[in-house]
């Protein structure tokens, strides 16, 4: 594992916790020396000297807005978010497009917006997808929330650089979490994974380490970028001739 010294002792929130990529980032950081605040709807079990866990449902907007009136950080990680089982429009109601993105969008905007507003340096690690490069990675409402946090991340980027604040996101295709666990399930894995250079889908500590780089000063002059981690997979198709 890398080791980055500036890490240390940084005050680190980590949303979507829990399990998955978002619990993969808290073990990264905690091995760093980081003090790490982890969100989620779900229960945490982990325990560790410098890990504080918060059960918080992100669409609960008085929750979160009371929390982060008493918080403050160095590293955010806006990782937690929601799929929309691959429903095209036909299929989306009103009321499952705007719960969706009250989880993936509204909670990050929440978020980003009460910490930048102090004018301080931060970081902000945000989770993106294929799907906010694509479409196909979702349904409408996920490709939909995924874009438009890249159109957050540039704009806090370009807007806030000269306090010190960097954004970035994190573009993945697939990762083997639970929520990916359809996938694996169908056998969609399988398919997905011969279609990376790699023949393979990525582990969630891959994912924590991309964004290591992203929190610390080794990536110090990287800002308002979507950095894809997909194996190649969006690189093109195979042409059977
Ligand atoms: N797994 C993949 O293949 C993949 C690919 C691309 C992008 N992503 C993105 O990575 C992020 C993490 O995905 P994952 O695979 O670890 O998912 P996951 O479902 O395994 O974990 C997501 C976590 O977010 C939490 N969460 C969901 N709704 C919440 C809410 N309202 N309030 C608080 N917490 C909430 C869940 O409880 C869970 O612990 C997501 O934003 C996802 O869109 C995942």
């Amino acid at each position: 594992m890398t080791i980055y010294n500036d890490l240390k002792d940084k005050h680190v929130l980590v949303t979507g916790a829990a399990r998955g990529i978002g619990y993969a980032q808290v073990q990264s950081f905690l091995q760093q020396g980081a003090k790490v605040t982890g969100l989620d709807l779900q229960q945490s079990h982990l325990k560790h000297e410098n890990y504080t866990f918060v059960q918080i449902d992100l669409r609960d907007v008085t929750a979160l807005t009371e929390f982060l009136n008493q918080s403050t950080f160095d590293i955010v990680c806006n990782t937690a978010g929601i799929l929309d089982d691959f429903k095209n429009i036909a299929e989306t109601s009103y009321t499952e497009f705007t719960d969706l993105l009250k989880v993936n969008l509204d909670a990050m905007f929440i978020i980003t917006k009460q910490l930048v507003d102090k004018k301080q340096p931060i970081v902000f690690v945000n989770m993106s997808s294929y799907a906010g490069l694509f479409a196909s990675g979702g349904g409408v409402s996920y490709t939909t929330s995924k874009h438009a946090i890249n159109g957050l991340t540039k704009e806090i980027a370009f807007e806030y650089g000269k306090f010190g604040v960097r954004a970035n996101a994190i573009a993945p295709c697939l990762v083997k979490t639970e929520m990916a666990q359809a996938d694996f399930e169908t056998g969609l894995n399988v398919k997905l994974a011969q279609e990376t250079v790699f023949n393979r889908y990525a582990e969630p500590a891959e994912i924590a380490d991309l964004t290591l780089f992203l929190a610390s000063d080794s990536s110090k002059y990287i800002t308002g970028q979507i950095i894809n981690i997909d194996g190649g997979y969006s690189l093109g198709k195979s042409i059977e001739l």
